[in-house]
């Protein structure tokens, strides 16, 4: 696996002048963890919306194992790279937790016992199962953000795109998500302000300024340049 992308430039609005990436290009390889880092409306949630097509870029291009992404291969690249959103609420949407996990291998002909297989495991792993029937829209914020990490895992993508998935979990929670997330394979880019987090499980970061990157490289020697922080507003 290997996903690339290349001089990606997004606009929200044509009037603006302003554009929310500038420029970017990085490739990602297979089990890589890399920490996404950078000030609020630095563009960090912007990029992972592009890689996913949910936010169009004005130009550049996303590949992932060479075949650039198109609006006819969007549903081919949805079924290899998992993205959990900044706000859970736009991710959940069965009335129940249990169909909300289920409902993504569904979509991808799983068959019934392997969903409910897949779905219990993870839901265990995530510390959850006791929430299986619960309705989704009535959990607190660290449940929903743990139901829709859920609903990515149990699609065994090959790339996990994350956007700030230790927010609102306490400090149990934060912990069992940090150690599962060490023992999958996949490549991922993790959106985070939780730098902690980012040291101990992404050896590489790429560091966001205003919409382009940089900085990219080993996370420990970025996170010890304090005037390369501060500049970056961090
Ligand atoms: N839907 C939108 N329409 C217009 N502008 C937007 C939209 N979403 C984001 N922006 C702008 O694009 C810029 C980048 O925002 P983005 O959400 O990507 O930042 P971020 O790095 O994820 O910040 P945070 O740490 O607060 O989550 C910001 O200036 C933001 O105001
Ligand atoms: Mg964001």
């Amino acid at each position: 696996m290997k996903l690339e992308v290349v001089n990606l430039n997004v606009k929200y609005d044509a009037e603006d002048a302003r554009r929310a990436l500038r420029g970017v290009t990085f490739s990602l390889s297979d089990g890589e963890r890399v920490a996404l880092l950078g000030a609020n409306g630095a563009g960090k949630s912007t990029l992972l919306l592009t890689l996913v097509g949910v936010v169009h870029p004005e130009s550049g291009e996303v590949a992932i194992d060479n075949a650039i992404t198109t609006k006819d291969t969007l549903r081919h690249l949805r079924s290899k790279v998992g993205m959990a959103f900044q706000n859970p609420d736009d991710q959940l949407f069965m009335p129940s937790l249990y169909e909300d996990v289920a409902f993504g291998p569904r979509n991808y002909g799983v068959s019934e016992p392997e969903i409910a297989d897949r779905a219990n495991a993870v839901l265990t792993q995530l510390g959850i199962s006791h929430l299986r029937e619960r309705m989704t829209h009535r959990l607190s914020g660290g449940e929903k953000r743990l139901a829709a990490l859920a609903g990515i895992l149990v699609m065994e993508p090959s790339v996990l795109l994350m956007d700030e998935p230790t927010s609102f979990l306490d400090g149990r929670s934060r912990r069992r998500l940090i150690e599962i997330l060490r023992g999958l394979p996949q490549a991922m880019l993790i959106a985070t302000h939780d730098i902690a987090l980012a040291s101990e499980l992404c050896g590489r970061t790429i560091l966001l300024q205003e919409g382009q990157v940089r900085a990219d490289g080993d996370t420990k020697t970025i996170l010890a340049d304090a005037a390369l922080l501060d500049e970056c507003g961090l």
